[in-house]
């Protein structure tokens, strides 16, 4: 696996150190609430898994699970619930927790989804964000890292549902996909 990727771009050391600041962020900023943190699976496991038990505020925990379906490589033209929350999202303050953001399609249309379900508040935190490749007006509130427009694995992340497993966020050799 390590000749795949070209170059480490964010140690587990670095990611633990902006995870516990992004935790510590979100402590002060919903302070006396009980917010409803939502993963979008599958890339944010891993992020979720560490953001969540760096907060010191108690979070109710769920998931979701979509797909976007358009040309390529870009996530473009419709979005598919393939796992819904299991709690309602009527009434409460939502953060939504992901990997990363590409061109915003997915979470433009989550945050519309949780707002026309009544949610009090949606907050979006991303570990990386990608704004050279938006093509949605979508801004999180909270992001890890901004990046380059670089194919990274890693931390959640995969390609072709390989290298999630990886502790590190690399850059994946262009000799993988290109291939
Ligand atoms: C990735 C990522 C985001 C989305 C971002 O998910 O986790 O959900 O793409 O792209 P966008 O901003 O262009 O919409 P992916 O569809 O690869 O699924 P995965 O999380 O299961 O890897």
């Amino acid at each position: 696996m390590g000749a795949d990727i070209e170059s480490i771009l964010f140690s587990s050391e670095r990611i633990a150190e902006r995870v516990a600041q992004l935790a510590r962020s979100l402590d002060a900023a919903f302070q006396g609430t009980y917010p409803l943190a939502v993963g979008i699976l599958k890339g944010s496991f891993m992020f979720f898994a560490d953001l969540v038990r760096a907060m010191s505020l108690p979070v109710q925990t769920d998931f979701m699970c979509v797909s976007t379906y358009g040309s390529g490589t870009t996530s473009q033209g419709r979005l598919t619930i393939k796992k819904d929350t299991d709690a309602s999202v009527a009434g409460r303050d939502v953060i939504i927790v992901e990997d990363i953001i590409d061109s915003g399609f997915t979470l433009e249309n989550v945050r519309r989804i949780f707002l026309e379900r009544g949610a009090r508040s949606v907050t979006i935190v991303t570990l990386l964000d990608k704004p050279s490749r938006r093509t949605a007006a979508l801004q999180p509130d909270y992001r890890g890292f901004v990046i380059g427009d670089e194919f990274v694995v890693g931390y959640g992340l995969d390609y072709a549902e390989k290298y999630r497993s990886l502790p590190y966020i690399g850059v994946l050799s262009r000799s993988v996909y290109e291939k």
